[in-house]
């Protein structure tokens, strides 16, 4: 198997893009990946999106994006797997790309999600849920996290604080972040007086609904250097798992177990510890799926990511940064999109070129994208070339 770097990224400023439709979003966040990598040859494309269809009605994706893109004829896959498409759309690179098929393939993630009623999204992304055991009951995703932060809460005693310290934290970073669609600073009481949307969370404590996409260039190592990329930021380990939709299926409503396992594979793929790692991009698409997250990757024991995180330990200056893009809270969750996004901040992070929300000499990182309530996990390991 080949040794892959990232050898280009590319973002655009997310939010509600009216004036602009998938399509151009696409092509925006692809070509300032390749004047980024310094390189037009793509050889292939995947593209990560979970429902076109349902919120702009385009579906078969494979071969429109290489179309608007200039690229007729390519060899193009979309993939799917909800929240986590875009995640899975970078595996989908990697894997052609180690395998020697493609040397330079593009991986892009996107979804629109704005140009339909509020109603008609929560209807949209609950078609990632399980439809005859939960969304046939009126059961919409901040339910199902608001069922899991319930328990967490019980069993662990997780405060109402704790869950809102995630989204000043996150929030705080984001202001720093240009591309951010909500870029400013929340505090801990707004986010406790904000209006219910699912008992115990609040509007602040979830992830919003986005317009956005990301892109980034995969390549050999090989490859890369006659790019000349320096730093050189490679992509060492890839761990994918799943697990049952149905909350009322998992054997415990509070293991992540797809993400306790796909963090497992990349580490070993990666031939590293949790400990190792400088700091992640990981998947909060509500308050408390941050803290899971946390427990499942081995960060903290189950029932301290709460404290964890009032202590202060994922801010941008505690001993584990955690989402100094802002996450999926400030910075936005257009679900296709949000995978391959979070490859974009590692990878700036490790070229030190994150300027005010830079972690200072971070030389390894971790991705961590999952889809619904954790049904599906990808997890990639970012190191920086020594
Ligand atoms: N964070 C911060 N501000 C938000 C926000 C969020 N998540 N969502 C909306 N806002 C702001 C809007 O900008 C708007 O501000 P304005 O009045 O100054 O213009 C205001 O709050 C109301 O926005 P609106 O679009 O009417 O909110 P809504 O009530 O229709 O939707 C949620 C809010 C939380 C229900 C919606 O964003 C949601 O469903 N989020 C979860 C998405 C999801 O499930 N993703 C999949 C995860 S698995």
């Amino acid at each position: 198997m080949k040794d892959i770097a990232v050898v280009g990224i590319g973002l655009i400023k997310w939010g509600e893009l009216w004036e602009k439709s998938f399509r151009d979003m696409c092509v925006e966040a692809a070509l300032a990946c390749l004047e980024d990598a310094g390189t037009d040859r793509v050889d292939a494309v995947t593209i990560g999106t979970m429902t076109t269809g349902i919120f702009v009605g385009q579906e078969h994706l494979d071969s429109i994006i290489p179309d608007y893109l200039g690229r007729r004829l390519t060899p193009a896959i979309r993939v799917e797997s909800a929240c986590s498409s875009g995640g899975m759309a970078v595996r989908g690179a990697f894997v052609e790309v180690a395998s020697g098929l493609s040397d330079f393939v593009l991986a892009i993630g996107v979804e629109k999600m704005t140009d339909i009623s509020g109603a008609e999204a929560t209807y949209a992304l609950a078609t990632a849920a399980d439809q005859e055991n939960e969304a046939f009951h009126g059961v919409t995703f901040p339910g199902l996290y608001a069922m899991m932060a319930r328990a967490h809460m019980h069993r662990y005693g997780t405060s109402r604080d704790q869950l809102a310290q995630v989204a000043v934290k996150n929030h705080h970073n984001g202001s720093l972040n240009t591309y951010a669609q909500f870029p400013f600073e929340v505090t801990l009481d707004a986010v406790k007086r904000s209006t219910m949307v699912a008992d115990p969370l609040r509007l602040l404590d979830c992830s919003p609904i986005t317009d956005g996409a990301a892109a980034v260039l995969l390549a050999p190592v090989e490859e890369a250097r006659k790019l000349g990329k320096k730093p050189l930021v490679k992509i060492t380990g890839v761990g994918n798992a799943t697990d049952t939709i149905a909350l009322a299926h998992r054997h415990d409503l509070l293991r992540l177990e797809a993400v306790e396992m796909a963090t497992q594979r990349a580490l070993g793929m990666a031939g590293k510890k949790i400990e190792d790692i400088d700091f992640a991009e990981v998947h909060d698409c509500f308050t408390i799926a941050e803290i899971m997250v946390l427990e499942a990757m081995g960060v903290v024991e189950p029932g301290r990511g709460g404290p964890a995180t009032a202590e202060g330990m994922t801010a941008l200056d505690g001993s584990f940064p955690v989402n100094p893009s802002g996450g999926l809270k400030s910075k936005g969750h257009p679900v296709g999109a949000t995978g391959v996004a979070q490859i974009c901040e590692a990878v700036t992070q490790l070229r030190g070129e994150a300027e005010k929300r830079q972690i200072p000499g971070a030389r390894s990182a971790l991705t961590q994208n999952m889809g619904g309530s954790g049904a599906s996990c990808v997890v990639h390991i970012l190191e920086v070339e020594s």
